[in-house]
């Protein structure tokens, strides 16, 4: 098939699979509700006053727990469908990335990782969503807790700029990523996790690329794995979309 027939193809089953997933939605939304509702009004029931009543609750909690991780599958998928639009501000990246970290700042300390950070020394001004590349920051950094399999836990996390290009930088002394399964990590739905969904990963390119930048990874099996992620400069960003962008910014504090 010609390349532009297949594109078209690709592109048409893309939005057949988005409508398929809101088609999906609402009902799966009564079903958790519903199901929410008969696990409060089952664990309610006085104990003994149904013979079953334990089995009954344990049930219903499992099917709680699979719509709620159908609901967070769908939800992910329309998200990559459908990305949101980009609500671009000047942003400092230095100041993202550590907003990003404190909002897990106890999570980590709770499951004994050390963090480690270090700084550009000046600014790093974006043309940024700050929402959706907090959401890919994020991403990342929950993909390397999860990866930390060793008596040290160890995250890394730099901010710079390099051939004249901002970047972060997030290393984790984990598991690492077979050769096997590197070119499959950013597929949609791939994952080697047991509760995973897959998605994370397939977001954070897709928000990346957005922002005009770039991924990269390191990984070394049983040793830990480095995500670098390379953004456009503001003045880069601006000449890589002239005539899209707003010319004047709202003020904002950080400027
Ligand atoms: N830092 C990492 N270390 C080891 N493996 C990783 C890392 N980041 C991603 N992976 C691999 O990539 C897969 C896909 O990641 P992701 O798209 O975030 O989905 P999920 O986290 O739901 O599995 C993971 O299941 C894991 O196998
Ligand atoms: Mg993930």
């Amino acid at each position: 098939m010609p390349a532009t027939r297949t594109r078209k193809k690709v592109a048409d089953l893309g939005a057949v699979a988005a409508g398929l997933a809101h088609e999906i939605r609402n009902p799966l939304n009564s079903l958790y509700i519903n199901s929410q509702l008969l696990e409060e009004m089952l664990s309610e029931l006085p104990e003994r006053s149904v013979p079953q009543k334990d089995d009954l609750l344990s049930l219903a909690r499992a099917n709680l727990k699979v719509t709620q991780r159908l609901n967070d599958t769908l939800s992910g998928f329309l998200r990559f469908a459908r990305p949101p639009a980009m609500d671009l501000s000047l942003v400092d990246l230095n100041r993202i990335v550590e907003e990003t970290l404190r909002f897990l700042e106890v999570d980590f300390s709770y499951h004994g990782v050390a963090l480690k950070t270090r700084y550009h020394a000046s600014p790093l001004p974006l043309l940024a969503d700050e929402k959706q590349l907090k959401q890919a920051l994020l991403n990342l950094l929950l993909n390397a807790e999860e990866a930390l399999d060793k008596e040290e836990k160890v995250i890394r996390v730099s901010t710079g700029a390099r051939g004249g290009r901002p970047f972060v930088r997030i290393q984790d002394n984990g598991r690492g990523i077979p050769r096997a399964d590197r070119r499959q990590i950013f597929r949609i739905f791939f994952t080697t996790r047991k509760n995973g969904s897959g998605l994370g990963l397939s977001i954070v390119r897709q928000i990346i690329h957005q922002h005009g930048g770039t991924i990269s990874l390191r990984s070394r099996e049983g040793h830990g794995t480095t995500v670098t992620v390379s953004l456009p400069f503001e003045a880069q960003f601006r000449a890589m979309y002239p005539g899209r962008l707003p010319l004047a910014l709202p003020p904002r504090a950080d400027r």
